[in-house]
């Protein structure tokens, strides 16, 4: 098969931009001074006008490997002349079992079963109907409450943004979701400023879980999605200790564990999963990006052993879920996805985030003391660096240190006033100075 080594860096000039309403992007800036990105190697973007830049966010949290993986392309340029598109329902293709197989088993066994997807927020949805289901499959039809956590980010479905708890995600789309409560964010300056790794203060905050059980009692509530580590709200890592009395708290009263590891599933956190990370076994998992290098759009919800058995009840004719998608276990996705694992096995990307901690640590709390700077959070290969907003006009300095960074040759993701960090996990302690450097100097020259 004959596929190009790289994809030629374009000479294209602007496109119009008229026709395209863009998704999370303040549409008229950017079509004003428009960022466009034509091919992708390794760590790096190469932009329309022919610039390098390097890539500090995994494109969106999602190119763990790096770009233009050849086994990857081959995969899926194999995939698509073999078999383009398979129906998964009532009907199924080797890839689809194969691929549920290896994810099983990346988990070590703690889940059971693969429910597939095509993207963290169909994955939430799914995770959260299967909740409901699964304890309406047990006799215990009442447990339909979802609690979510203030600063959530949970994709942008309804039943995502309704257990989400970002403000502006929520606030332009009518009364979401019924009976959906939250637990309070475990962001905090005053106590945890500069931690490094995950700060010591706030684990009591999950108790306040107990607080919304008593206030609707336990047989109404099916479960509770939270992210390990939140990402698009900030950067919020778990205080010590938060994320174990959640799931004792649950186990308590019978409510399901969710944990949205759309970001931090594939080796984020320098171990397979973040359960891995904190030990923490949650009831389901959700999961999306890094699952196919971001390559191919695919999620998954893993669900823990006995879920699934609870639903294969009654007649064997009957459909146990009703719940799916046309592209479910699409065999483009299968492809990529298994070419994916194959590049994290060999590699040993998915735990390669612990070997560059310590490196990446320093280097990113090396920015503490810049001007502006009001912390420095860091786990695995994660990094945060909040600032502090122009009077009146948030959000309008992250902007802008995210917008000279990639004048500069940098690409870094900002959201609120918090400069993120998330590099592919080939990364390079080279990449990594000149990615902090960058932005260090940047900060410095905007103050
Ligand atoms: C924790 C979490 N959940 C869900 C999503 C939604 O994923 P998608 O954009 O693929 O729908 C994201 C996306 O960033 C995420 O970070």
């Amino acid at each position: 098969m004959s596929i190009p080594k790289t994809v030629p860096p374009s000479t294209a000039t602007v496109p119009d931009m008229d026709a395209l309403w863009m998704p999370f992007t303040a549409n008229r800036q950017f079509k004003a001074e428009p960022r466009l990105l034509v091919s992708a190697e390794g760590m790096h973007y190469t932009t329309h006008d022919g610039r390098r830049v390097l890539d500090g966010a995994a494109g969106l949290w999602c190119v763990n490997a790096g770009h233009g993986r050849r086994r990857i392309v081959e995969a899926v340029a194999a995939q698509v002349a073999e078999l383009d598109y398979a129906p998964g329902f009532q009907m199924g293709h080797p890839k689809a079992f194969e691929l549920a197989s290896r994810l099983i088993e990346l988990t070590g066994d703690r889940m059971g079963q693969v429910f597939y997807t095509n993207s963290g927020s169909e994955s939430v949805d799914t995770a959260l109907k299967i909740a409901i289901a699964y304890h309406r499959a047990r006799g215990e039809g009442t447990r339909t409450r979802l609690i979510g956590r203030e600063r959530g980010y949970h994709g942008v479905g309804f039943g995502g943004i309704s257990v989400g708890g970002i403000g502006n995600n929520r606030k332009f789309f009518g009364p979401l979701l019924n009976g959906v409560d939250h637990l309070p964010h475990t962001h905090d300056l005053a106590h945890n400023a500069f931690s490094r790794g995950q700060p010591a203060w706030g684990a009591h905050l999950a108790d306040e879980l107990e607080r919304i059980v008593a206030l609707h009692d336990a047989s109404t509530i099916a479960a509770v999605i939270v992210e390990p580590v939140a990402g698009s709200t900030g950067v919020l890592l778990p205080p010590q200790g938060y994320l174990q009395r959640l799931r004792e708290i649950c186990d308590k009263h019978g409510i399901l564990l969710i944990f949205d590891e759309v970001i931090t599933g594939f080796g984020r956190l320098g171990t397979p999963f973040a359960c891995d990370r904190f030990d923490v076994t949650p009831d389901l998992i959700t999961a999306a990006k890094g699952l196919t290098n971001g390559t191919v759009p695919m999620g998954a919800v893993f669900t823990r052993p006995g879920i699934y058995e609870a639903f294969m009840q009654g007649p064997e004719h009957v459909i146990e879920l009703f719940h799916g998608y046309t592209y479910s276990g699409h065999p483009l996705a299968c492809a990529a996805a298994l070419a994916t694992l194959d590049i994290y096995a060999e590699e040993g990307l998915l735990t390669r985030g612990s070997e560059l901690a310590a490196y990446w640590e320093e280097a990113v709390h090396g920015l503490a003391g810049l001007p502006h700077v009001i912390d420095v959070r860091n786990l695995g290969l994660i990094g945060a660096i909040e600032l502090a907003p122009l009077p009146g006009q948030p959000t309008v300095r992250a902007y802008r240190v995210f917008n000279e960074c990639y004048r500069r040759g940098v690409m870094v993701r900002f959201t609120g006033d918090t400069i993120a960090l998330s590099p592919p996990l080939i990364i390079e302690k080279s990449h990594i100075d000149e990615l902090v450097g960058t932005l260090g100097e940047v900060l410095r020259d905007l103050a």
